[in-house]
């Protein structure tokens, strides 16, 4: 569970990995602070290698939001992220939530190749639809993110 102290290093990694959109500093402070019970982190030594961030959506309770993955390069491809994701919905936090979200751009192979693994794993469907468009809401700046939601949630902390 991250603490203020690594909001920092966070920024670092998110760095380290694109195509993630870079926050701001404070952005990742209340990441690391507000919702710190939903954001995981995993560490070597004192070597940061991965981070999620997740929250549950105000509006949608049932859901736990996955908004960024990040693994460090130096530690990819030994199902990190993976152990990540699955320590998260272990989490008391976690514990009634029925579907993961998260958004997705088309060309993002690593990540639909982690969330599809995540569904398959689990036994449970993957769906997508547009969530946010590419000039409707991003003003032609940004792909469209696709909302992946998987459900149902097996009860890993139930
Ligand atoms: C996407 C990312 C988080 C994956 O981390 P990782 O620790 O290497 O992933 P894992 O080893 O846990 O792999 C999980 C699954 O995804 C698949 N996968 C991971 N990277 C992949 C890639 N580059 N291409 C295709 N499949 C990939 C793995 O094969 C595995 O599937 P399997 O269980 O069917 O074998 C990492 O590559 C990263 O940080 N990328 C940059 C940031 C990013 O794009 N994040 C996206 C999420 S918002």
């Amino acid at each position: 569970m991250p603490r203020a102290e690594d909001g920092p290093r966070v920024s670092k990694l998110i760095a380290l990995s694109p195509p993630l959109d870079v926050n701001s500093g404070y952005c990742n402070l209340l990441q690391c602070t507000d919702f710190q019970d939903t954001c995981i982190l995993a560490e070597r030594g004192s070597a940061l290698l991965g981070w999620i961030s997740a929250y549950r959506p105000p509006s949608s309770p049932e859901q736990i939001f996955v908004w960024q993955v990040a693994v460090d390069p130096v530690a990819r491809g030994q199902n990190l992220a993976r152990n990540m994701l699955d320590a998260l919905l272990a989490r008391p936090a976690v514990a009634t939530a029925t579907a993961l979200t998260t958004t997705i751009t088309e060309d993002n192979e690593a990540s639909w190749a982690l969330f599809r693994a995540f569904a398959r794993r689990h036994g449970a469907t993957l769906t997508r639809s547009p969530r946010f468009d590419r000039h409707a809401h991003f003003a032609g700046a940004h792909d469209t993110e696709w909302e992946a939601r998987i459900s149902p949630l097996p009860a890993l902390s139930k």
